[in-house]
Order: C-alpha cells, then structure tokens, then sequence
C-alpha cells in the first residue's frame, strides 16, 4: 500500500527525548513526500477530544534538544478504558472508545500511526493493531523497563540527573554526618536507582527486584559509622519493597489510573534513624528525573528510533516497534516487547560489581 499520510502520537510519562524522534520521524516522512499529523495528548486526539495537526518542516525546527514533547501527552488516556461520569457527581465509569479511535484514523484518512510510549501506551498500541490499525511503536520511558530493547530513551538523562543530585548529597551528608536516603523513579524495575546509585557511589540500594531486610540496611550504615565513615547515601527506587511489608503508595489506584508510589524515602528515613540513632533525611527527585534537555545519547538514538520507524511504515512493517539491538535499531513485534516488564536481572554484572565495590543491596 502507498503510504501518504501518517500520524504520531506521545502518550504516558513525558520522557527527554520525544521531541528528537518527532523531529526525525517528521522530517524522514516528509522527505518521502507524505504528509505528518500530530495528534495531541496520547490517543485523545483520535477521540476528537484534542485537535490533529498538520507538521511542517518548521514544527520541529530547533526542538531535539527540548525536553517534553510538542504533541502533549498523558497517562490517563487509555481508550479501551475512558474515564466517563455520568451524572456530575456520580460514579466514574469506563468505557471502552477504541472503535472510535479506528473510525477517526480513517475518517482522517491516515494511513499509519507511530506511537512513541511506554508500556502502557504500547499496550494500547498492540490492541489497536489487533483491531486493524496500523501502527509502529517508539519505545521510550526514563525507566527502561520495557523488553526487547537494550535500552529506551529518556534513561540516559534520567540517570544523569540522579547521579548529579545524589553526587551532590556526599558533601552535606558527610557535614552533617547523617544518613541521606533518595527516593528516584522506577516503580516495577530498578533500572534508574541501580545505574545512578552506582555511578554516584550510593552505600545502599533498594530496588523492586531485591526485597530488603531493615536490619541489613541499618547493620551497613552502622558499620560506616563505626568504620569513621560518618555518613552514608541509600538511593531507594519508589517501587522498593520491604522483605515484609508493601511498597509505599501515595495514592491508590482508581477508575482508569494506576496506583502513585511515594514515600519510602521518607519512610526509610525515619526508620533508619529510629533503629541506628543516625539523624537521617530523606528527599524525593520525582519529576526532575523526566526534565531538562535529554543527553547526547538520548538524542541519537531518539533520533535513530523517529527515522527507523518511518522505514517501517514504508515498508510495511506493522505491529512492531523499533528497538535497539546494538549496534542496529531495527523492528521486533509489539507483542513481544509489552508481554513482559523488564526488570534489572539478579545476576547482572553492574549488580555484582556493586556488591564488590562493598554496595549493600539490603539482602
Ligand atoms: O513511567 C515513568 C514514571 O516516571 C514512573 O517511574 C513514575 O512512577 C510515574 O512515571 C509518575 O508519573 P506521573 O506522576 O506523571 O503520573
């Protein structure tokens, strides 16, 4: 089939980085004389909820090094699942507006989707494919937690900002001789508290996949102390689960929208400092790790993954998602990229170097 016009679309958690591969895919596809539509925020433009737009070679001038995305985004806006309410004050229910996404695509008369999103919005990517839209998938989330690809985009600067701001604990810490605990993103996967953690010499690290004992974590801050090391940085993934006990939540999950983690920063603190008697403090880099302008590497392969999935709507290539398999980015099945969440292996070799570098992983 001749492709003329396509369409793009940012949905979830904003990552640095959404910006390059609009630009490359919009300039790629106008290249081969099609036309480029964005649709705003996730899917709602394909809702007629949000406008489509038309992109020009001047929408994207300038923008690779912007952080955020252009088209907006969200990640409230699955359209299996649309949050509806009845009556003013009544109940939220959801209702599934997925053939209204197909019938605008074509009413639109597009002829491909790129979606550039996470888990979630690739999900939803892989169920509108199955139901007959064509479209390729962007893998991007600060957390890398999605499969089949070596890495995602946004992570790269993710870990940057978190290692710089956990670089810059040591020197209060140590003043003050406290215990400084961070709490960075990764709800499912430790990807981000793991490489930050090591790069900026953390003592401990909790992440999802390694269920921590206390009494662990409090016995290699003590044997700091005692050592004359009056300080110590534990970096905490948001997902970090006690051996027993839950995960700390902010808010519980509802109608459409998923559980928020938050708090165990705040929570390690103050137990650590009840336990071992060291004044602790605890902070949150929350959203600082989804801003700023992306990396260098962010932006290449940001870059690449925008071109690459052009050449996969042009070839045909539907119900993938462009991954990067180094040294190639090339197309792997949507299906097989959303089955699973990628989590940090137990046996990977930055895990064992950090045990060797005498890291505690509180187990
Ligand atoms: O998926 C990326 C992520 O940054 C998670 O690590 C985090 O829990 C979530 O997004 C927060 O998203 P928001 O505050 O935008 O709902």
């Amino acid at each position: 089939m001749a492709i003329r016009r396509i369409a793009l679309s940012t949905g979830g958690g904003d990552a640095p980085g959404l910006n390059a591969v609009i630009r490359a895919a919009v300039l790629t596809a106008l290249g081969r004389g099609w036309e480029v539509y964005g649709v705003r925020k996730g899917y709602g433009g394909l809702l007629g909820e949000e406008p489509i737009e038309r992109l020009e070679q001047a929408s994207v001038r300038g923008i690779t090094h912007i952080g955020g995305t252009i088209l907006g985004t969200t990640n409230r806006g699955n359209p299996f699942e649309w949050p509806v309410r009845q009556q003013p004050d009544g109940p939220v229910a959801l209702v599934d507006r997925s053939d209204e996404v197909l019938a605008n695509f074509r009413r639109h008369g597009l002829d491909a989707l790129i979606a550039i999103g996470g888990d979630g919005s690739l999900q939803i990517a892989r169920r509108l494919f199955e139901k007959g839209l064509p479209v390729v998938g962007v893998p991007k989330t600060i957390d890398n937690d999605l499969a089949s690809t070596q890495m995602t985009f946004g992570f790269d600067t993710a870990v940057q900002t978190a290692a710089d701001a956990i670089g810059k604990l040591h020197s209060t810490a140590e003043s003050h001789e406290r215990v400084m605990v961070v709490e960075v993103m990764g709800r499912h996967a430790g990807w981000i508290a793991l490489h930050a953690g090591v790069a900026a010499t953390a003592d401990v690290i909790l992440i999802p996949e390694i269920p921590y004992d206390l009494e662990k974590v409090c016995a290699k801050i003590d044997q700091r102390y005692r050592a004359g090391r009056r300080f110590a940085i534990v970096v905490a993934a948001e997902g970090a689960v006690p051996l027993e006990g839950a995960p700390a939540y902010s808010e519980v999950a509802g109608p459409g929208r998923e559980a928020r983690y938050g708090g165990i920063a705040e929570r390690l603190a103050r137990e650590i400092s009840e336990r071992t008697g060291h004044e602790s403090r605890s902070l949150v880099l929350g959203h600082l790790q989804r801003g700023g302008s992306p990396s260098a590497f962010d932006r290449i392969i940001a870059l690449r993954f925008g071109a690459a999935a052009v050449r996969c709507v042009a070839e045909g290539h539907f119900g993938t998602m462009v991954a990067l398999k180094p040294p190639e980015v090339r197309a792997v099945p949507l299906e097989d990229a959303v089955r699973h969440i990628k989590r940090v292996p137990l046996d990977s070799d930055t895990i064992l170097t950090a045990r060797e570098l005498g890291t505690s992983f509180g187990d």
